[in-house]
């Protein structure tokens, strides 16, 4: 990471620890021109094809589709973690060709070192970046997900969806412009997964990157989203865009609402058109 790039991510920490972020912040821009991703081992084999798409700052975005249509690896290309085969990724116009402290990823299953406290796990990204207070930084984010009062916890010794909110609250001391959520509620009981997705929403009022979350659960994408792309598989693709600008977010029975029930029902039709294809080829897409 560039000396500027550092002191541009340590900027935006003060200003989201000042207050001064909040929604429609001016970072968090992704773009993607013509991607393709090939992996080669035995054969090669394309994975993602001529994906194209534009992430407005602030946007809440969500790829779905079926196992194996490539969700992740959208998610690895964006996060610098994998490089394109073809095309390009920028992040506010910075070609992304590493992983930097601009997105930062939080994963289905925690990631979080086992034997660190709650605090120490969050205070890692700030103490890497050179914060002069990262346990101070680290509790005020431990705050934001409501377990302040957990903080001396070793991951063990918390609940799935506790150990998610450490994970999420580490993947924002960071300060990314990008976050990214790899189907990062997918392990939890569905209770405590809905309960999830409330405070990820109430976090967003606060903290606002640009959110590109990744899930096969349709009513998981229509709840949070402010974009969906439905993805298509063999190669993986963009299918359909959805825009909703989080029109169900704020909805206490969505289904009761005929459009909600219509786009469900519409959406669900694709991603069974996608895993059929998956389904009916002789070698099962491998
Ligand atoms: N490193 C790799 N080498 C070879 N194939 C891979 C690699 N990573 C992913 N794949 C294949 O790419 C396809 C898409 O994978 P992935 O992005 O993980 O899908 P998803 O997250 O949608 O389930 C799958 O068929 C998977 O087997
Ligand atoms: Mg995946």
């Amino acid at each position: 990471m560039t000396a500027n790039r550092r002191f541009e991510a340590g900027q935006r920490l003060r200003d989201i620890a000042a207050g001064r972020l909040r929604r429609h912040c001016a970072t968090g821009a992704v773009a993607l021109d013509d991607i393709s991703v090939s992996f080669f081992s035995d054969r090669s084999v394309t994975v993602v094809s001529g994906v194209s798409l534009t992430i407005l700052p602030g946007e809440f975005v969500t790829f779905l589709g079926p196992s194996g249509c490539g969700k992740t690896t959208l998610l690895n290309l964006i996060g610098g973690m994998i490089r394109p085969t073809t095309g390009k990724v920028h992040i506010d116009g910075a070609l992304v060709t590493e992983p930097t402290p601009v997105c930062n990823i939080v994963f289905q299953q925690h990631s979080l070192f086992g034997w660190m406290r709650a605090i120490d796990n969050v205070a890692f990204g700030p103490r890497a970046m050179g914060h002069p207070d990262p346990r101070g930084e680290a509790m005020r984010f431990l705050r934001l997900v409501g377990l302040d009062n957990h903080a001396d916890a070793y991951p063990a010794a918390l609940s799935g969806g506790m150990q998610q909110r450490v994970a999420i609250a580490r993947a924002l001391a960071t300060a990314p412009s990008v976050l990214l959520m790899d189907e990062p509620f997918g392990a939890l009981d569905a209770q405590t997964r809905s309960i999830m997705q409330e405070e990820l929403l109430k976090l967003r009022r606060d903290i606002a990157p640009t959110v590109i979350f990744v899930t096969h659960d349709v009513d998981e994408a229509l709840l949070l989203s402010d974009r969906i792309f439905v993805m298509r598989a063999m190669p993986g693709g963009l299918k359909e865009e959805i825009t909703l600008d989080g029109e169900f977010r704020h909805e206490t029975d969505v289904l009761r609402n005929g459009k909600y029930r219509k786009l469900r029902q519409h959406i669900l039709t694709q991603i069974r058109e996608e895993t059929l294809k998956v389904f009916n080829r002789p070698d099962g897409g491998r």
